[in-house]
């Protein structure tokens, strides 16, 4: 018996849709369909961990966002300001319209993933990305 399946509406920005046709296209997916639910499958496996590590760790986070968005790079600043016993150093590119922010993390896993769900949740972010690894202590 085959896997119960949802159909669902997406509002998704052309340019967006189009690189993602392009690419999946190149792959050879058969399928937008089948290109979508591989991203979300990969998001899923990038991103579940962390929900159940728990302990210390030193990571990197990316964040890419829209400078010319009013009020945003305060937002950014602020959350880095609640969390400034978590962050080590931060590093800001400016990159055009885009600007990229670079902040290193230290400490408990569950802190960090809250800086991250944050800075994911704001509009204008492009991109969050978070590398992690292990603390001296645990290695
Ligand atoms: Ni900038």
């Amino acid at each position: 018996m085959g896997k119960k399946v949802t159909r669902i509406g997406v509002s998704i920005p052309e340019n967006l849709l189009k690189r993602f046709d392009e690419l999946i296209s190149k792959r050879g997916y058969s399928s937008r369909s089948e290109g979508i639910r591989d991203a979300i499958r990969t998001y899923l496996l990038e991103y579940e961990w962390i929900d159940q590590e728990i302990g210390e760790r030193v990571g990197v986070i990316t964040v890419t966002y829209d400078h010319s968005l009013r009020g945003l790079t305060d937002i950014i600043l602020d959350i880095q300001h609640t969390h400034s016993n978590l962050i080590s150093a931060t590093m800001h590119v400016h990159l055009g319209k885009t600007c990229m922010e670079v902040i290193l993390v230290k400490g408990a896993v569950e802190k960090i993933r809250n800086v991250v769900d944050r800075l994911m949740a704001l509009r204008g972010v492009k991109h969050v990305k978070l590398i992690t690894t292990l603390t001296e202590e645990d290695i």
